[in-house]
């Protein structure tokens, strides 16, 4: 039984927790399962209550709660969930109101933020404080339902807000970098769904050599460009020479929105996780951002697409609105 089972009660110890979680992009082009960004665009809310029987129940709600599995080991939160409660060997009864505002399938981290409200939930509730990487790494497990493995990009974003690399998966370690204040997010997300399984399961297995070097030379360059506050910088990794040509298949306007993007100002684009979002990345002392939405929303109108556009900033992570 892991330490924190015997600290169990030991912490402040309360019976209900609400918890706001901010949707995600991941990936950012060439950082695929290692980049990603909170952004403030949309908002869950998970609850989380003790029930005296000693099982698990889901309740849920919001504009998108019946677009997301009710089974348990089919929905990230209670999947999340049921892992923490076996990993430390807590026997407790656990009602989840998940109150679900991210669109799903989309590529915004919808399941991540279940997944990952859930765990930081759960974590004050039974005052354990775990260290902010095992959160993540309790939280990407509940992405295996939907991912088809636990992938961090969404979820450690998600706890942590603002810009996230994910240095190590084993162990997780979860590094966060501030976004410069200039950065905007334009953000166009396309009237179609994609399973985040399914456009795993296209990727090949095996890259190029060439191809991998080009991906690690911009990788690097968007951590730099954080790093240094330069936008444009950061804007200029965002290609990606393994994943994105792939899935760029399943997104039609993928070319026309990405071009009409940097064409409105836009520093670099790349498809939001696993699509069909695209997001850019705007230095709002260049262009506005909800310019360059605008015109991505026009290049998926081309492709025959309604599409619902906005800008957006990085935000913080997971909060705790109450607990009693
Ligand atoms: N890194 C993950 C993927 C993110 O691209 O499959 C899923 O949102």
């Amino acid at each position: 039984m892991a330490t924190a089972a015997r600290d169990l009660g030991e912490g402040e110890h309360h019976s209900a927790i609400r918890v706001e979680v901010p949707s995600t992009t991941a990936n950012l082009g060439p950082g695929f399962d290692v980049f990603g960004m909170a952004i403030g665009a949309f908002w869950d809310a998970v609850e989380l209550e003790e029930c005296p029987k000693r099982s698990l129940e889901l309740e849920l709600s919001g504009k998108y709660g019946k677009s997301i599995p009710r089974k348990h080991d089919a929905n990230s939160a209670c999947l999340a969930v049921k892992h923490f409660l076996k990993k430390f060997g807590i026997e407790r009864g656990i009602r989840i109101r998940l109150e679900k505002n991210i669109p799903v399938g989309k590529g915004l981290g919808s399941s991540g933020a279940s997944a990952a409200g859930a765990i930081v939930g759960l974590d004050r509730l039974l005052g354990l404080g775990l260290p902010k990487d095992e959160l993540v790494a309790l939280a990407a497990f509940g992405e295996s339902c939907s991912a088809g493995a636990p992938h961090a990009d969404n979820v450690a974003p998600a706890i942590l807000g603002g810009f996230v690399l994910i240095q190590s998966y084993d162990p997780v370690r979860a590094i966060g970098i501030d976004p410069p204040p200039n950065l905007e997010l334009a953000i166009a997300i396309p009237d179609i769904e994609i399973s985040t399984k399914e456009a795993r399961a296209i990727l090949p297995a095996q890259v190029p050599l060439g191809e991998v070097a080009r991906n690690i030379g911009r990788a690097s360059s968007i951590i730099l460009g954080l790093l240094r506050g330069d936008v444009s910088l950061i804007g200029s990794g965002m290609v990606d020479a393994i994943v994105e040509p792939v899935r760029a298949k399943l997104i039609p306007g993928y070319d026309v929105v990405k071009r009409r993007a940097l064409e409105a100002g836009a520093c670099g684009v790349a498809i939001s996780g696993s699509g069909p979002t695209m997001v850019a990345v705007v230095d709002n002392r260049v262009a506005k951002a909800s310019d360059v939405a605008k015109a991505m929303a026009e290049g998926f109108s081309d492709a025959g697409l309604d599409c619902e556009s906005l800008a957006a900033r990085p935000c913080g992570g997971a909060k705790v609105v109450w607990m009693r």
